[in-house]
């Protein structure tokens, strides 16, 4: 083992020297060269579909990710918001390598192994044969509760699950886990917490509701509304249990006083949230596979939950019973084909959604028979980077930021509901806006770094010399009205009623926004218990569904921090509800 670490290590050297390797050279011959198969794969060869061992070993030879981090590169791969991933996510050991970073970026990082033949994809495809045969097969494993999808929702119902006593397990289709909840920048809404108390705000359960109902243009189901209010509390107490951070607090467009709960010090929600459940899955010792795609709803006769297909990556076609099934797939933001048939006028919009969010829950549920809520409404998010997937988070807007169009002049007030802006955007010129905000802001806001470093930002010492490049002639009109109206505690242009921040204090920053696809509202049809509903609105029996997969709960248009609040609180329901249903059978 010494010598194979020694080699490894020399292995790394090499690639980072910049020492030539054969052009024919794979990750994987080059390690066989070393100390055959088993430098990465147990003996007798089984790979499982997480690659479970494979990746300790690559981890016993190469270190951590923080021992592998580097900060002299400009974008270090090892230290990125995607956490502790598997590492056979990037680096295939037979297939040509692949960066996940670019995904959603466009890193041009040399990736060893790079002239390695690629091979086709796993998952490209669906085979109906091989599910029949899985089915015909019959089960090979039986569970109390399948939980498909492993983001934030997924995670919190396989959590919940657990602790009431079922054997679970969570199946993701990705070679690492987070889905879209990972990608979360803003926060997670909750009224009544110990975090409002501390700062003085005076909130209520209905005041939530009714927020979240405005906002939604009423096209919400009340009764989940209320439940998202009530529980929301408890739902942040319960991520701390957990160990995670939120004593941060600020304001989300739409929300009448501060309640999105957010880790102190400025860091996105998603990533860190996503690193929690990660550890308490761990723990629990809930058995999370990767790489593990979920076919297929399999029916009894009386229409009752009897399993699903699987497809892994290297186990193949398997049928796995379960008397409770928990769909946590995620909404359709990334799959364009469902967005052009739903919503046909945002079909050539980007989208800050995860490569995951393909509608995969949705078209499982609908073969066997579920109803829809709203599935047609999408929402777009009014500031994604121009040309880019990357958010600009509505908590830079919480903090301070303004927003601008190409001259310089403010449009709208900045804190309304993201259909609203997002429809205002698009009718300015060349329908993209700028958001300018000052250094008091980056001090505040820690992710404002992240874009600086991904080289968004335009920066400048005076308001004045920002108007210049980029060529926004009304800006230090604009600013200094603002600053005014900041001062006075009063928006006398559009009736902003938050303005926590003036633009006084050098550099000044300004970044490009448009809108992009951030979440799809509809979804599989639920009842307050997380029960999926069939066209006769009739529960099915077994079947769970919680987070963006389901319609209901944010009506026409999400608020920001309702996203993550729905995952934990309605997740934590399905998952419950899942394990009573098959403990009592
Ligand atoms: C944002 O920070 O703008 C996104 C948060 C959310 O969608 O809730």
């Amino acid at each position: 083992m010494k010598l194979n670490k020694i080699a490894s290590v020399m292995a790394v050297m090499l690639l980072t020297s910049g020492v030539a390797i054969a052009k024919d050279q794979s990750l994987a011959n080059f390690h066989a060269d070393m100390d055959s198969c088993q430098s990465c794969h147990s003996k007798p060869i089984k790979v499982s579909d997480s690659e479970t061992h494979e990746n300790q070993q690559c981890r016993s030879c190469h270190g951590s990710y923080e021992e592998l981090a580097n900060e002299k590169l400009k974008f270090d791969p090892h230290a990125s918001h995607l956490g502790d991933i598997n590492c056979t996510s990037c680096h295939s050991g037979h297939s040509k390598p692949q960066l996940t970073c670019n995904n959603c970026h466009n890193f041009e990082i040399d990736m060893p192994f790079a002239d390695t033949k690629e091979k086709k994809k796993w998952d490209a495809g669906w085979n109906q044969d091989k599910i029949q045969k899985a089915i015909d097969k019959g089960p090979v494993e039986t569970l109390d509760v399948i939980v498909v999808g492993g983001g934030s929702a997924g995670f919190n119902a396989a959590i919940s699950a657990k602790m009431h006593g079922a054997k679970v397990v969570l199946f993701e289709k990705a070679p690492y886990t987070g889905g879209n909840s990972m990608l979360a920048a803003g926060g997670i809404n909750a009224v009544g917490t110990p975090q409002q108390k501390k700062k003085g705000i005076e909130d209520k359960v209905e005041w939530f509701a009714e927020d979240a109902m405005k906002g939604g243009r009423y096209k919400n189901d009340p009764k989940l509304v209320k439940i998202l209010a009530e529980e929301s509390a408890d739902a942040v107490k319960w991520l701390e249990s957990l160990g995670a951070n939120m004593d941060d607090l600020k304001r989300s467009g739409g929300a009448r006083v501060e309640r999105t709960h957010r880790p102190s010090g400025g860091a996105s929600v998603g990533p860190h949230i996503i690193d929690v459940l990660r550890k308490a899955a761990v723990d629990r010792n809930i058995d999370v596979r990767v790489n593990s795609r979920v076919e297929k709803i399999v029916l009894n006769d009386d229409k009752s939950v009897a399993g699903v297909v699987v497809h892994g990556r290297h186990s193949g076609y398997n049928m796995i019973a379960a008397d409770s099934i928990v769909l946590a797939t995620g909404g359709y933001g990334m799959n364009k084909e469902m967005i052009s048939w739903y919503r046909p006028t945002f079909a050539n919009m980007t989208s800050s959604n995860n490569v995951t969010a393909t509608g995969d829950g949705i078209k499982l549920a609908k073969e066997i028979g579920a109803s829809m809520t709203d599935i047609d409404w999408v929402q777009a998010h009014p500031t994604i980077g121009k040309d880019s997937r990357i958010l600009i988070s509505e908590t830079v807007r919480g903090v301070g930021a303004i927003m601008v169009n190409t001259d310089g002049k403010r449009f709208i007030n900045e804190l309304t509901t993201r259909d609203r802006a997002s429809d205002a955007i698009l009718k300015q010129k060349d329908k993209y806006a700028w958001l300018v905000f000052d250094e008091q802001l980056v001090e505040k806001k820690k992710m404002v770094r992240g874009y600086e470093h991904l080289g968004m930002l335009s920066k400048a010492n005076t308001i004045e010399e920002l108007a210049k490049i980029t060529d926004m002639n009304q800006l230090p009109q604009t600013v200094s009205a603002y600053n005014k109206y900041q001062k006075n505690g009063k928006d006398d242009a559009f009736g902003r009623e938050d303005m926590p921040l003036n633009l006084t204090k050098a550099p000044f920053y300004a970044v490009k926004v448009a809108p992009g696809i951030h979440h799809t509202m509809g979804g599989v049809a639920i009842d307050t218990d997380s029960n999926v509903l069939n066209l006769q609105s009739w529960k099915i029996p077994g079947l769970f569904a919680a987070g963006e997969v389901t319609g209901g709960v944010h009506g026409f248009n999400r608020l920001g921090g309702n996203a993550i609040a729905d995952t934990v609180v309605f997740g934590r329901r399905a998952g419950e509800h899942a394990a009573e249903h098959a403990l009592k059978k």
